[in-house]
């Protein structure tokens, strides 16, 4: 952390909301890649149950409950809390503080007008009746980013006009307030495609069913996997199969390592002679390679959830100092001092 001079520093800030378990989209969007920054980078991820209260105000059970499987999925993945910062927002309350300044930075026109959350509100079917609280999600967003004065935002690219809203709040704060005190954040879009759902038409998503999550068991992953879609022309072995859109292949080239192997499958199914049931039990064993040793972590991790729960308030209480300087450069660059 303290390997790099300030002026090189890469500061990232990245999370989810605690709504569900996560899935192999994440891993392959996500987590993956924040195992390997943690060690490049100082690391920040938000457990954002503020943020999943914007749109489950009514369901407060499933956010709080979602917070220690998030934590548990965190570390079952490889992510080390004594390297990246794991924190809990509702419990910076700096962050709410920068959020109500923000605020007053930002139109609501400019708010209804954001790509994103318009996406999300048509998704929703929000119409005019969108929770407050979600219309302004990107500056909350600002907050939990600035807090940190992160300058790295790993993200997909449908989140890119949110990190432009945060840096239009960047520009507005230290140009009105005369200060440098905020960071502009870069974002880091994802090149790795978005991982399909077991059916191929969507995108992998919880709300959708389609899922294979970090969590299933092995019995699971077999029952996913055979429920999985191929090409609907391939009916019998020996009939030639199309391995393009075929959701079976695409999960081996994301996650297989045998590479040599997977190109010699998808000769052997384009040309007619392989059967579906053969490529599916290899896509288990691929998938029960990586599954294995993060459900096993996560089991052993499951079994003192205190310790759990104290290792993300660790992680709050260091998050809590950071955002504490900003906040105190903030209310000085605002001349709020009293
Ligand atoms: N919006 C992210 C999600 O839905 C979670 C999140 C909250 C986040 N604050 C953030 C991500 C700041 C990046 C930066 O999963």
């Amino acid at each position: 952390m303290d390997k790099k001079t300030a002026s090189t520093q890469k500061i990232i800030l990245t999370g989810d909301r605690p709504t569900g378990p996560l899935h192999l989209g994440h891993y392959i969007g996500s987590l993956k890649n924040r195992v390997k920054l943690q060690n490049e980078c100082q690391q920040f991820i938000i457990i954002a149950d503020m943020q999943a209260l914007t749109d489950h105000a009514e369901n407060p059970e499933l956010v709080q409950k979602n917070v220690l499987q998030l934590g548990l999925d965190y570390l079952a993945v490889g992510l080390d809390p004594k390297v990246s910062t794991i924190f809990i927002q509702s419990l910076v309350p700096e962050i709410f503080e920068l959020m109500m300044y923000y605020l007053n930075l930002v139109t609501v026109a400019r708010l209804e007008r954001n790509p994103t959350v318009k996406d999300e509100m048509k998704q929703k079917g929000f119409g005019k009746r969108v929770p407050a609280g979600f219309l302004v999600y990107p500056i909350s967003q600002a907050a939990d980013i600035t807090a940190f004065k992160a300058n790295l935002v790993p993200v997909g690219a449908d989140q890119v006009p949110v990190i432009e809203q945060v840096n239009e709040v960047v520009r507005a704060f230290n140009r009105i307030y005369k200060t440098d005190a905020l960071v502009e954040a870069q974002a880091l879009v994802s090149d790795v495609p978005r991982l399909s759902g077991l059916e191929g038409k969507a995108k992998m998503s919880k709300s959708l069913e389609n899922c294979i999550y970090l969590s299933d068991s092995t019995d699971d992953v077999k029952k996913k996997v055979f429920e999985m879609h191929t090409d609907p022309g391939h009916i019998h072995a020996k009939d030639p199969g199309k391995t393009e859109g075929n959701v079976v292949f695409e999960y081996l080239d994301a996650f297989g390592t045998d590479k040599k192997k997977i190109t010699e499958l998808k000769g052997q199914y384009e040309q007619g002679g392989l059967g579906d049931v053969i490529v599916k039990n290899y896509l288990v064993e691929v998938l029960e390679e990586l599954l294995m040793p993060i459900r096993e972590k996560r089991r052993e991790a499951a079994k003192d959830p205190t310790q759990v729960m104290k290792m993300l308030k660790q992680g709050t209480g260091r998050a809590r100092e950071a955002a504490a300087q900003t906040l105190k450069d903030v209310r000085e660059a605002m001349g709020l001092i009293y």
